[in-house]
C-alpha cells in the first residue's frame, strides 16, 4: 500500500509558532538551534549573505532525527518567507571588536535594525520584536521608533544575558549550584549597567550575607566586561552561547505565557521617573510581550546609578536619530 500524502510536508500547521531570527551570525544560529531542538517553534533564519542561512538551515534540518522534533527551519534572503512570524528576533549587525566599546557600533548598526524591524513587520504586523543588536539599548529604541508598534511589543534582550554572568560568578565565588543563585542587573548594557547585589541571593539568603563588599564589587565589576572579557578572549567576534540561552528564555516566556520575571530593556513611559527611552528593567514578559515594568525601592545611590544610566542611552539615542536622520 502506498502511503498517502494528506498534506505537503511544507504546509504550515496554523497551530504552531514561528519564530524569524533576522541574523544568521553565531548568535542567531545558535538561537535557530535552540528554539528548533526545544520543540519551542518553527524557525526562518534569515539574513542577507545568499545561501548562508540556507545552509546553517538545511544542517540544522538534518539534525531532526537525531535531536527528536520535527520543526521547519527555513533559511532565507527573503522578508517575505517570515510572514506569519509570532515573534522575531534582530541579531543582525556588526559585533564588537578588541578595544570598542558597544556604542561605537551606533553608525552601523542603526539603519540595519531599522530596517530589520521595518522589513519584518510589514509581513507579520502582530509580531513581538526581541532586540539583540548591540548597543543594545540605542537599537531597541531605533527599532520602536521605526515601527510605532506599541512600546510592550519591542524587547532588548541584555539584562538577562548580564544577570545570567552574574548568576555564574557568584555561584563560581561561593561553590554554589548556579540553580540556587538569583541575580538582578538593571540599567543600560553597557559600562553603567547596574548590579544589585541587595536583590542578588542564594536560596533567599541576600549575597551581602554571603560576601564581603570588596568580593561583591569584584564580581559587579567583571559583570560589567563579562561581554568584553570574552571579546578580548576570542579576537573575532563576541560571545553566542549565553546570549542565545538568553534570547531563548525571552522567547519561551512570551510564546508559553509563563510570565517569566526578567531583566529587559523595556520603553520607559514614567517608571522610575524615566520617559521615552529604553533601559534594563525587571519585566513581566508574557504573550503580549512586556506585560508588567517592575519598580523597585531603590537606594539613593542605586536611583542615582539609573539616572546615569539613563542619560548615557539618551545620549547615544540622539547620536542614533541624527546619524538616521531622524534629527
Ligand atoms: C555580550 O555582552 C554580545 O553584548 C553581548 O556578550
Amino acid at each position: 500500500m502506498n502511503a498517502s500524502v494528506t498534506s505537503p510536508s511544507s504546509a504550515r500547521d496554523r497551530s504552531q509558532h514561528r519564530v524569524s531570527i533576522v541574523g544568521a551570525g553565531k548568535v542567531g544560529s545558535t538561537l535557530a538551534q535552540r528554539v528548533a531542538e526545544k520543540n519551542l517553534a518553527d524557525v526562518v533564519l534569515l539574513d542577507v549573505v545568499e545561501g548562508w542561512p540556507q545552509g546553517v538551515a538545511l544542517d540544522l534540518m538534518q539534525a531532526r532525527g537525531l535531536e527528536g522534533h520535527d520543526r521547519q527551519i527555513l533559511g532565507t534572503n527573503d522578508y517575505a518567507d517570515t510572514a506569519g512570524s509570532d515573534l522575531v528576533v534582530i541579531t543582525a549587525g556588526r559585533p564588537r571588536t578588541p578595544g570598542m566599546d558597544r556604542n561605537d557600533l551606533i553608525k552601523t548598526n542603526a539603519a540595519i535594525v531599522v530596517e530589520a524591524a521595518k522589513r519584518s513587520i510589514e509581513y507579520s504586523p502582530e509580531a513581538i520584536i526581541i532586540v539583540v543588536t548591540n548597543p543594545l539599548d540605542v537599537m531597541a529604541y531605533v527599532a520602536w521608533k521605526g515601527t510605532q508598534l506599541p512600546p510592550h511589543r519591542v524587547i532588548g534582550m541584555a539584562g538577562v544575558l548580564d544577570s545570567a554572568r552574574l548568576q555564574t560568578f557568584i555561584s563560581l565565588e561561593l561553590g554554589v549550584s548556579t540553580q540556587d543563585v538569583q541575580a538582578m542587573v538593571l540599567g543600560n548594557h553597557g559600562q553603567q549597567m547596574i548590579s544589585l547585589p541587595r536583590y542578588c541571593t542564594v536560596k533567599g539568603i541576600p549575597l551581602p550575607d554571603w560576601l564581603d563588599a570588596e568580593s561583591i564589587d569584584r564580581l559587579v565589576d567583571r559583570t560589567r566586561n563579562g561581554g568584553t572579557e570574552i571579546v578580548e578572549l576570542m579576537q573575532r567576534g563576541g560571545a553566542y552561547f549565553a546570549p542565545a540561552s538568553s534570547i531563548y528564555t525571552m522567547v519561551e516566556s512570551i510564546l508559553a505565557d509563563r510570565s517569566r520575571v526578567v531583566s529587559a530593556a523595556a520603553y520607559l513611559q514614567g517608571e522610575y521617573a524615566l520617559e521615552d527611552l529604553f533601559l534594563g528593567v525587571p519585566c513581566r514578559l508574557g504573550r503580549s510581550g512586556v506585560e508588567q515594568i517592575i519598580e523597585l525601592s531603590l537606594t539613593e545611590d542605586e536611583c542615582q546609578a539609573v539616572i546615569d544610566a539613563a542619560a548615557s542611552v539618551r545620549e547615544n539615542i540622539e547620536a542614533a536619530q541624527k546619524i538616521l536622520g531622524w534629527s
